[in-house]
């Protein structure tokens, strides 16, 4: 299998890539030129091509021959970068590619998930702050997910809960609304949020879902198990 981590030189893109070459995969690597250097531990392991992720031929040279894509959508500033990557890999990818997005929880689907009111308001508050700084634009997150869902690729948007650092503790569980009860840990280890992109490409069942997902080892993932039993 080859595939395109688009973002590889991200914590997550790193994790990526690690969990991506465990299982012999072929990868391909996209980030701007400034990080490349991060990459560094992987260079004789990877391909690099440095450029930023919505630039169309940047994104069309990255993903030519690959079977799978895992993209991060979070980029710093407001160029309409989310958007603008979802959409050069929705066109770009070959046909029958699995393409795997990050996101975080303020994604919803289709408007069933269920939100506290201090995710709420923390969400309002960092969409104001982000445009006034000009340092993210959430709604262009909401754009790019708006597109892939509506694409008729073979596509998964894996919305990421709050994240730690730490060793893995497994592959996270998953349920389809934010409020499951499963998921109100709302933790995740950053390299098993990698470990459930990459797992995710092999995963046709995700095709057309946005898992939203949480540690295995959390609370409400015990106490759900625990119920199921
Ligand atoms: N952090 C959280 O608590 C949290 C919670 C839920 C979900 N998530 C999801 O987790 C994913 C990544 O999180 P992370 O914490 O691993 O992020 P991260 O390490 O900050 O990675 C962000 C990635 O975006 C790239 N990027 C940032 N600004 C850019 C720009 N202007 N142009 C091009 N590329 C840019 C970075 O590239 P450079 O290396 O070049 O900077 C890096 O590859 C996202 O999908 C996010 O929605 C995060």
């Amino acid at each position: 299998m080859k595939v395109c981590i688009i973002g590889a030189s991200g914590k997550l893109g790193s994790y990526m890539v690690q969990h991506a070459l465990d299982r012999g995969y072929e990868v391909v690597g996209v980030c701007r030129k400034r990080s490349v250097s991060k990459l560094d531990k992987f260079k004789d392991r990877i391909t690099i091509i440095p450029g930023a992720t919505n630039d169309r031929q940047v994104i069309q040279q990255a993903v030519a021959g690959c079977d799978g894509v895992l993209s991060v959508l979070v980029p710093w500033g407001i160029q309409k970068y989310s958007s603008g990557t979802a959409q050069a890999v929705l066109d770009y990818a070959q046909p029958g590619a699995r393409l795997v997005f990050s996101c975080g929880w303020h994604i919803t689907r289709d408007g069933q998930d269920v939100y506290t009111n201090s995710f709420k308001a923390l969400l309002k508050a960092s969409n104001v702050i982000g445009k006034l700084l000009g340092a993210v634009e959430i709604e262009d997150q909401e754009e790019a997910c708006r597109r892939i869902f509506n694409s008729q690729t073979k596509w998964t948007v894996v919305r990421g809960s709050d994240l730690e650092e730490g060793e893995s503790q497994g592959l996270p569980v998953w349920s389809r609304h934010i409020g499951d009860p499963i998921l109100k840990s709302n933790k995740t280890r950053r390299v098993d949020f990698a470990l459930f992109m990459v797992a995710a490409l092999a995963d046709d069942s995700l095709i057309h879902e946005a898992p939203a997902i949480v540690g295995c080892t959390t609370p409400s993932a015990l106490a759900h198990r625990k119920q199921s039993n």
